[in-house]
């Protein structure tokens, strides 16, 4: 079960505040895993007026909706003080990014219950003879994801797997269609991603996925969204690279200044810290780099079993 309800921040860190983030929230001796949802308004000092603000930069105030992971005592700050002070400390860097005072409970959700299912996913699964797991492809633009999950899901195919491949580009014509390449917007989209995913490994399915997922923390949170066995795999093919093969024409454009929030470019990509597997297309062919993930899962699948 989680809370839900909105409170003032000030924002102390100088790492900004875009919503969808996960933090740790302490609150007197509780300490939960937070997202900050939404961002209602933010305060300008010079007018004392609310305004629209997708961001939150150092010493700012701002009305934001925090959801926790568990559920959490509390209260609202006029109601009593301790119960309804909080802070926000970074998941990556452990900085205190924000203190907070609790306005009032958001009761949606809160009444829902998860019910459980007579045909469970262990069911799914041995019906498949498989285990669910979710391979989570990560790296630049260009660099190769997308074709190395394609073959590697036909050769899962063919050895009898149950799979699914879920893709940047596809996922953001349908599902997606509605974000962009704002930092709030990959959030979202990496956050859905990630719930789908867990979704279709609960139907017993092998899940690959494709995604740029440029930021540590986005990977970290779907990582734990999914659970179960979740596999990181960094195509960690070099800018030059995937710049000088540019497929879709993009880096061009970037470089031109046509494209906004280029990942690589005018955009950062943060490597992943422990992947679990890591192969590079400028080193390996693709049929080598698919051979590599293949026999790190058998490898990954037998470690896991003990
Ligand atoms: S992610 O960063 O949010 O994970 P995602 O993998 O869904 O990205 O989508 C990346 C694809 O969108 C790229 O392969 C490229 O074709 C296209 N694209 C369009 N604009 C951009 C941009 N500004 N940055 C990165 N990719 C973009």
């Amino acid at each position: 079960m989680n809370s839900i309800f909105n409170a003032d921040l000030l924002w102390m860190d100088d790492i900004k505040l875009v919503a969808g983030k996960n933090y740790i929230l302490k609150l007197g001796t509780q300490s939960v895993p937070a997202t900050v949802m939404n961002i209602k308004y933010k305060i300008d000092v010079n007018t004392g007026k609310e305004v629209y603000a997708d961001m939150i930069y150092k010493n700012e105030i701002a009305l934001c909706e925090i959801v926790t992971g568990s559920r959490l005592v509390f209260d609202t700050f006029d109601n009593n003080n301790a119960l309804g002070s909080l802070i926000l400390i970074d998941r990556i860097t452990h900085a205190t990014s924000a203190c907070g005072v609790i306005r009032e409970s958001v009761s949606r959700g809160t009444d829902l219950t998860w019910h459980t299912m007579d045909i469970t996913k262990q069911f799914r699964e041995s019906q498949m003879g498989q285990k669910a797991r979710t391979i989570w492809f990560t790296g630049l633009s260009g660099a190769g994801k997308s074709t190395i999950a394609n073959e590697l899901e036909k050769r899962l195919t063919a050895n009898g797997r149950h799979t699914m491949l879920l893709d940047g580009d596809n996922i953001r014509l349908g599902l997606n269609k509605n974000l962009g390449f704002k930092e709030a917007d990959r959030i979202e989209n990496i956050r859905r991603i990630a719930e789908v995913a867990k979704l279709m490994n609960d139907a017993g399915l092998i899940v690959l996925t494709s995604f740029i997922s440029p930021f540590v923390r986005d990977r970290r949170q779907a990582r734990e969204i999914i659970g179960g066995d979740f596999i990181e795999v960094y195509v960690s093919t070099p800018l030059e690279d995937c710049e000088r093969r540019d497929p879709k024409g993009l880096y061009a454009a970037a470089r031109r200044g046509e494209l906004a929030h280029f990942t690589g470019i005018s955009s950062p990509y943060e490597k992943p810290e422990n992947p679990e597997i890591t192969v590079d297309t400028s080193k390996n062919s693709m049929e080598e780099c698919v051979d590599i993930i293949l026999k790190k899962l058998e490898g990954l699948a037998e470690e896991r079993k003990n």
